[in-house]
């Protein structure tokens, strides 16, 4: 009903807006005064934490994404060696797995068939296996050594928006966790981190505060065909769900690629007018990053691509060659898809309605995945 949707035309719609307090919610009572983490849920003792030699992260779809994310995070921070995979391959690869390592399993429903069976295949392995959930008492969380909530409350929309921006969060208190644990020589960077994440929700929320030209460029792009998304580093992840988003909602032929692997094939696509959106990394921190796909954006338009660039205030570099400019806050370089995620989340939202495509409900999905 109208008054479940709060007002909003979709869940979807209303799901986005609650990114904020999903995100503050997400952090509260994890955090102490003196900066930080306290992750009682995490019921792994630190003794056996500290014993970990390798994580792997199982998950599917907008999940599997967020694990991408935290597998720049958790190698950054704790020096161990991270995988990240779609869960439905797991098992069937017979992966190298022991009592050293630490399985995460990210699921917003916690019933999805393929996470769980492949948190199943790693138990039995002797692996421990920490649960990232949103849904209290699931199959997923029941099923694991320890559990961390995300608090993003019900979604409903099929599409994941406010649970996948809580996974992130999620796994950055784990990455940070580990490290704090285990001690790593990024002691101050991570107390610093953890001052960010403490602001990170206001960012969401300005963010949401300038979507209109964005909705606008949406319905310009109705009829077209393809578009592709780029992005380098944890940007990457965040093409890959843009695309996602895109396919699912608008029904559109839709593709993230690493802007380094233009090169290897992808650029033979650009032709005239085609729109590709691409997620810019901060100009400070990785700049030699942030300088190379700016030569994308150009290598990209000079064949004609109408691009679509997302990129942090204050970046003029990329200003000349973006047909469409979207501005975030700046945040430190592996916060960044908590905030680059939002325009695109809305991006396809007003392409599905334009569309006229059913946004909560899209065709051939379900919410939650429970077969294999
Ligand atoms: C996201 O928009 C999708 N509907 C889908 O990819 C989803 O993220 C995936 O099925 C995993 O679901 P889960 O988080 O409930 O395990």
């Amino acid at each position: 009903s109208a008054a479940e949707k709060g007002g909003y035309d979709y869940f979807m719609l209303k799901e986005i807006a609650e990114q904020p307090k999903a995100v503050a919610d997400t952090l509260l009572g994890r955090i102490d005064g003196s900066g930080s983490l306290t992750l009682d849920e995490v019921r792994i003792p630190p003794g056996v934490l500290r014993e970990i030699d390798k994580v792997v992260i199982v998950a599917c779809g907008t999940a599997f994404h967020a694990g991408m994310i935290a597998k720049y995070a958790i190698e950054h921070w704790t020096r161990l060696p991270c995988e990240v995979e779609l869960a439905s391959e797991f098992r069937y690869r017979d992966p190298i797995l022991d009592a050293q390592t630490l399985v995460i399993a990210i699921s917003q429903s916690g019933e999805t068939m393929d996470t769980l069976m492949a948190l199943r295949h790693a138990r039995e392995q002797g692996s421990k296996v920490l649960a990232i959930c949103n849904t209290n008492g699931s199959t997923i969380p029941r099923e694991s050594d320890a559990v961390l909530y995300t608090h993003a409350g019900p979604e409903v929309a099929v599409a994941s928006t406010k649970a996948f921006l809580t996974q992130l969060v999620a796994c950055y208190l784990v990455a940070l966790y580990l490290g704090q644990v285990r001690g790593t020589k990024w002691g101050d960077e991570i107390r610093a981190v953890i001052r960010d994440l403490s602001s990170i929700a206001g960012a969401v929320e300005r963010v949401l505060g300038t979507m209109e030209p964005v909705r606008e460029l949406a319905r310009t792009l109705a009829s077209k065909k393809t578009v592709l998304f780029l992005g380098r580093h944890v940007g990457y992840p965040v093409a890959l769900e843009g695309a996602l988003k895109l396919k699912e909602l608008a029904y559109m032929h839709a593709e993230g690629f690493a802007a380094g692997e233009l090169k290897h094939g992808p650029i033979a696509l650009i032709e005239e007018d085609l729109p590709v959106v691409v997620v810019v990394p901060s100009p400070r921190g990785r700049s030699v990053l942030h300088d190379k796909i700016v030569s994308n954006i150009q290598e990209i338009r000079a064949r004609g691509a109408r691009t679509i660039v997302i990129a942090e205030e204050g970046d003029e570099a990329v200003v000349p060659y973006a047909d469409h400019l979207v501005r975030i806050p700046a945040t430190p370089t592996l916060l960044q898809p908590l905030v680059a995620t939002v325009p695109l989340q809305v991006f396809a939202c007003e392409l599905a309605t334009a569309r006229g495509n059913e946004v909560d409900q899209p065709r051939n999905l379900a919410k939650s995945v429970t077969v294999e």
